[in-house]
């Protein structure tokens, strides 16, 4: 019995949470590997919609256990609301759920500096959650990061923190025109912290190590998504971690013994929020319909999504670096009604194929479409491969044959009940 890792293989929401949520039955311990509250995961449970920022998607599940990874940056003070909006809704937390001592705290400082690196390049912005990711994953680089262990020892806490506010009330000062932090400020956040979650504190990478010695199945949760990661997406349109497969070894420490399947969770078509370069962006009125009919607003910020077609030449390149052995294909409800299917099956670069460019070079391709007969009979209610309309499943074909990788499950609808296996 391995562990399975859930990766989005698009540039995110492609349905990671709701799948995470039906792939919990058959696990053990959920996951969350890399990134932070820049993450919005919907899953819909009897018309009740949960958002997750921090929070694996499998502590909707009372007898599972969930784990925020070493790999994740943590906002305290985000944590504890969306512990206690969870714990308010009945949803047991503190019984579920352990912290990393070796995650990374994201403090009020790195929201700042985000927000106002954003404003600083203006013409070259990327668009971020202004959740301070990309500033506290620098601080982890630079080793003045405050880990998440670190609050055990308070004597040893307050010593790092006044070091590190040295060198960020300069920056914070001289740089950006903002207003320095207090020693006490920070620590003041930390200790409530501790006094409301120090007790979830562990040294995960033993534990799941432990756990896996004992049979237990573990379900890796990725955030963002493949064309979003550091190293291998749109740079500089990215995040500032790796939600691909490297990311999910390194934000757990699981080696890649321990994993036996990589899930890639994709759209049936394509989204992506903020900037970058997206080949396969729909013309206005296609880009409309594709908004509306999947309900195409951002769970973290409310920002319209930009929208398109699928693009089988990126899920090629995610399933060859992620090594996916499967695809979950979500949301094909929201196809219906579209008399043609547009899916790029390559790309040309100044009159040439172009099809292995990196991504970061993705602003100078241009999408090469295959059209595919679209269906009018509304899905949702299908739960099987052989109820889809017979366009339908020759739309599923057409994209498994491209890629290369088996689609094994398909969601029509938001809510728990609307997946099924192929
Ligand atoms: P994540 O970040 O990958 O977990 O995805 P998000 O939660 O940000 O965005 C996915 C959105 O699509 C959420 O509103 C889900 O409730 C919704 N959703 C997921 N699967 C389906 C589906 O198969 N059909 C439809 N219509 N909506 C879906
Ligand atoms: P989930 O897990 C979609 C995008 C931002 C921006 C870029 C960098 O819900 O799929 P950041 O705040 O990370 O520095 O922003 O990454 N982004 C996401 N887009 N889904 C997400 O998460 C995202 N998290 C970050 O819009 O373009
Ligand atoms: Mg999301």
């Amino acid at each position: 019995m391995g562990s399975i890792v859930a990766i989005g293989a698009q540039w995110g929401d492609e349905g990671k949470a709701k799948m995470i949520d039906y792939l919990t039955r058959e696990s053990d311990i959920v996951v969350r590997y890399q990134g932070g509250a820049n993450a919005g995961h919907t899953v819909v449970v009897n018309d009740e919609k949960f958002v997750f920022h921090l929070i694996p998607s499998g502590i909707l599940h009372e007898d599972k256990k969930c784990v925020i990874g070493n790999g994740v940056v943590l906002d305290p003070i985000l944590f504890i609301e969306e512990m206690e909006v969870l714990e308010k809704k009945g949803i047991n937390v503190k019984d579920n759920l352990v912290i990393s001592d070796a995650a990374h705290f994201i403090l009020p400082y790195h929201k700042i500096i985000d927000a106002a690196l954003e404003e600083f390049q203006q013409e070259n912005k990327i668009g971020t959650t202004k959740r301070g990711i990309g500033p506290c994953y620098s601080d982890k680089c630079l080793r003045i990061g405050i880990r998440v262990g670190d609050i055990m020892d308070e004597k040893y806490l307050k010593s790092r923190i006044t070091t590190v506010l040295k060198i960020k009330n300069l920056q914070l000062q001289g740089t950006y025109n903002e207003k320095p932090f207090t020693v006490e400020e920070i620590m003041d956040i930390l200790m409530t912290f501790k006094k409301k979650a120090g007790n979830l504190i562990k040294n995960t990478q033993t534990y799941l190590h432990q756990e896996i010695a004992h049979g237990k199945k573990i379900l890796l949760e990725g955030a963002q998504g493949y064309g979003l990661d550091m190293d291998h997406g749109t740079y500089p349109y990215v995040t500032s971690s790796n939600p691909s497969i490297g990311g999910a070894l390194l934000g757990t420490g699981l080696n890649s013994v321990n994993v036996t399947e990589v899930i890639g969770i994709a759209k049936a078509y394509v989204t992506r929020v903020g900037e970058g370069p997206f080949p396969s962006e729909a013309d206005e009125e296609a880009g409309e319909r594709l908004r509306v009919n999947g309900n195409e607003f951002g769970a973290t910020t409310g920002r319209p999504r930009r929208t398109g077609w699928f693009d089988a030449t990126l899920l090629k390149k995610s399933a060859m670096i992620n090594g996916l052995t499967q695809i979950a294909l979500t949301k094909l409800d929201v196809l219906t009604g579209f008399e043609k299917i547009k899916v790029c099956v390559g790309y040309d670069m100044d009159g040439e194929r172009a099809d292995d460019v990196c991504l970061s070079r993705y602003y100078k391709v241009k999408p090469i479409y295959v059209e595919i007969d679209g269906w009018e009979e509304n899905i949702s209610k299908c739960r099987s491969f052989e109820e889809l309309p017979i366009n339908c499943q020759n739309y599923v074909k057409f994209l498994e044959d491209e890629v290369g990788t088996p689609i094994t499950y398909i969601s029509v609808g938001p809510g728990r009940e609307y997946t099924f296996k192929k």
